[in-house]
């Protein structure tokens, strides 16, 4: 089957990583989960000290730090496995926090872009489809209620065992996030105008999936 490369962009919690993953399993393609790549840049910072809105100095360190995305789903920085520990709610803040410099976000745009230059991808993040990958042969923006999207964060924190938060903190928490990624100067969250929206409020994770896999089709003409 001839290779493509899909973008798929959203709003945090839309389920856009689980998707991807699925996506990747059913063509045999590799997932590039971009937010993992702002997520180590906070989590250093926020190790180093470093002040989230110092873009000169952060920037710098980004010149001497090494990210690794597995295929199989794992994130190196600077050769410390730190998959679960990006994950941490203050690391998440923190992350849409670097993501507003456009220092920052230049640099990770770039080895983004290094990293897909074969076809074969599956990148999520916020500007995918209008930044990093234009050229994405599907696009889609994954979408969801902010009610049911702090329903599926509260339900895995429960089956992972973490420290549950309140729905309601939950759901403050994501709309001040849609608010910061979607109100940034510099490469806002949006939907690319010849993307796809698929508001996944009311469909199961296998019903997106699908509609997923049908674009792909479209796009190489072949069973996928
Ligand atoms: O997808 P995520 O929640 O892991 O992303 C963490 C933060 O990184 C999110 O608040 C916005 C930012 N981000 C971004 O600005 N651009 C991307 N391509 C991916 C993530």
């Amino acid at each position: 089957m001839r290779k493509i490369n899909v973008a798929i962009d959203g709003p945090s919690a839309a389920g856009k990583s689980t998707v991807s993953k699925l996506v990747c399993e059913r063509l045999g393609y590799v997932h590039l989960d971009t937010g993992a790549m702002y997520r180590c840049t906070a989590y250093k910072a926020l190790q180093e000290g470093i002040d989230l809105t110092d873009e000169g100095r952060l920037t710098e360190m980004l010149g001497n730090t090494d990210i690794v995305l597995t295929p199989d789903g794992k994130v190196f920085l600077d050769g410390e496995d730190v998959s679960l520990k990006i994950r941490e709610d203050n690391v998440s803040m923190a992350a849409s926090k670097v993501s507003m410099l456009a220092g920052v976000r230049s640099e990770l745009v770039l080895r983004q872009q290094e990293m897909a230059k074969a076809k074969g991808f599956v990148m999520d993040g916020r500007d995918i489809g209008t930044v990093v990958l234009k050229d994405a042969e599907v696009k889609i923006y994954l979408t969801a209620s902010v009610e049911s999207r702090a329903l599926r964060r509260y339900k895995q924190n429960e089956k992972e065992g973490l420290v549950l938060q309140d729905l309601s903190v939950i759901e403050k928490e994501i709309a001040e996030r849609d608010y910061q990624d979607m109100h940034r100067e510099h490469s806002p969250l949006t939907k690319a105008a010849d993307a796809t929206e698929i508001d996944s409020s009311d469909m199961t994770i296998e019903e997106v999936v699908n509609a997923i896999l049908d674009l792909c089709r479209k796009q190489t003409g072949e069973d996928a």
